[in-house]
């Protein structure tokens, strides 16, 4: 069968590469992506696919039936949406759209889901059981995953796979990871409510700059007391307000900021600890708090099982030699995650570095991949998928 996938993989590239230029020059924003929705279901439409199109507001999904008696579902979900950014790559099919970029590879994922749907569409009869493809909006915005699991996507699915570009990976390699891949990532609000006065008479108010200081330190030298530093927790305030002259004691602050953390139950337990250190710094001076802590996505745990099946299926189909092990998770944050609340899935990193010419980070203007990468993931996913088929997993 590996054969069989990598001459269709050979012979499809062409167009593979084409489709990403084309989606590349046509970048949409998230929970915007209206013509990318309608091109994807075109291209799943007619490779045989049964589409749908305005899942989980603009995303599709595509039914493959396979021919055999297998009752396990295989999804296999990618993202479409791009970001606010400037391109600057000069690129000659560089985006259209001022303002609006694929800087972080979605174009290449979208394709690399479109190659593999082709490729087993192609394969059918020799599957034995059904694979559901999913084209989720609004990754960027961690809400298009929360839409798509909302209109039931994940109903009757066994297991998930998706992928990831990463540049400082030379394509031609992909990235397996163990466990947790990314982190948690939750909203945080605090505001300190004291009482104004004046500047020099401060014996007579609450003063919320000075609480609101105490609060960020106490924070910070709270999760280097308190929290077990081989589980980490990084929390940034990255926005302060408050005050309204120099000489006027302010009588609100508000603080805004990210908390990352990687363990499940690190997270469950943050919100109560953040509002106890709060509560605790504000007391001994009369002040009053509200702490807003808002969910957002959870850590990306790949399921060990899962993650064996594309290292495998890598390794056989790249070599052993373009497989490489992460030992470390990053504390971003995906929204993947959502997905997995349903099902064990697995997420792979596909590197896209160019071998000769700089490699620019995620999320930057002059960001830009080495397109040889998208064959290695499309033989990478179809093998696995393939191979699924052939594991007893039933989770
Ligand atoms: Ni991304």
């Amino acid at each position: 069968m590996l054969p069989r996938i990598k001459h269709l993989t050979k012979t499809l590239t062409p167009r593979l590469i084409e489709i990403r230029r084309h989606l590349h020059s046509h970048p949409e924003l998230s929970g915007q992506e209206q013509q990318t929705s309608a091109y994807v279901a075109g291209v799943l439409s007619s490779s045989g696919l049964q589409v749908q199109q305005q899942v989980g507001k603009l995303g599709v999904v595509g039914e493959l039936p396979g021919q055999g008696s297998d009752p396990r579902l295989l999804a296999i979900r990618t993202d479409m949406d791009a970001l606010p950014i400037q391109e600057l790559t000069g690129l000659e099919f560089a985006s259209k759209q001022p303002g609006v970029m694929h800087a972080c590879g979605h174009d290449v994922h979208t394709t690399v889901g479109l190659g593999t749907a082709m490729i087993l569409a192609d394969l059918a009869k020799e599957l034995p059981g059904n694979v559901r493809f999913l084209f989720q909006p609004a990754e960027e915005i961690a809400q298009g995953a929360r839409w798509m699991v909302d209109d039931g996507v994940m109903e009757r699915v066994s297991a998930i796979l998706s992928l990831h570009v990463f540049p400082s990976i030379p394509a031609g390699s992909i990235a397996v990871r163990y466990g947790a891949l990314t982190a948690a990532a939750d909203d945080l609000e605090i505001t300190i409510i004291g009482e104004s006065g004046h500047g020099a008479r401060p014996h007579e108010a609450i003063d919320a700059i000075w609480i609101a200081a105490q609060v960020i330190t106490n924070l910070q030298q709270a999760i280097s007391r308190t929290q077990n530093p081989l589980r980490p927790v990084v929390l940034t305030i990255g926005q302060i307000s408050g005050g309204r002259a120099a000489n006027v004691i302010a009588d609100q602050v508000q603080l805004r900021g990210t908390v990352r953390s990687l363990h499940p139950e690190t997270s469950a337990k943050l919100p109560e600890w953040i509002e106890q250190i709060v509560a605790g710094t504000c007391q001994p001076y009369g002040a009053r708090y509200h702490v807003n802590y808002q969910r957002g996505v959870p850590s990306v745990q790949n399921a060990p099982e899962l993650s064996q099946l594309i290292e495998i299926a890598g390794q056989e189909a790249l070599g052993r030699e373009h497989v490489q092990i992460l030992t470390e998770p990053s504390l971003g944050a995906e929204d993947f995650s959502l997905y997995l609340n349903h099902a064990p899935g697995a997420m792979f990193r596909l590197g896209v570095g160019h071998h000769t010419k700089p490699n620019y980070p995620l999320h930057h203007p002059h960001f830009d991949v080495d397109e040889s990468a998208i064959q290695v993931g499309v033989m990478t996913l179809a093998y696995a998928a393939y191979k699924f088929w052939q594991t007893h997993y039933t989770f």
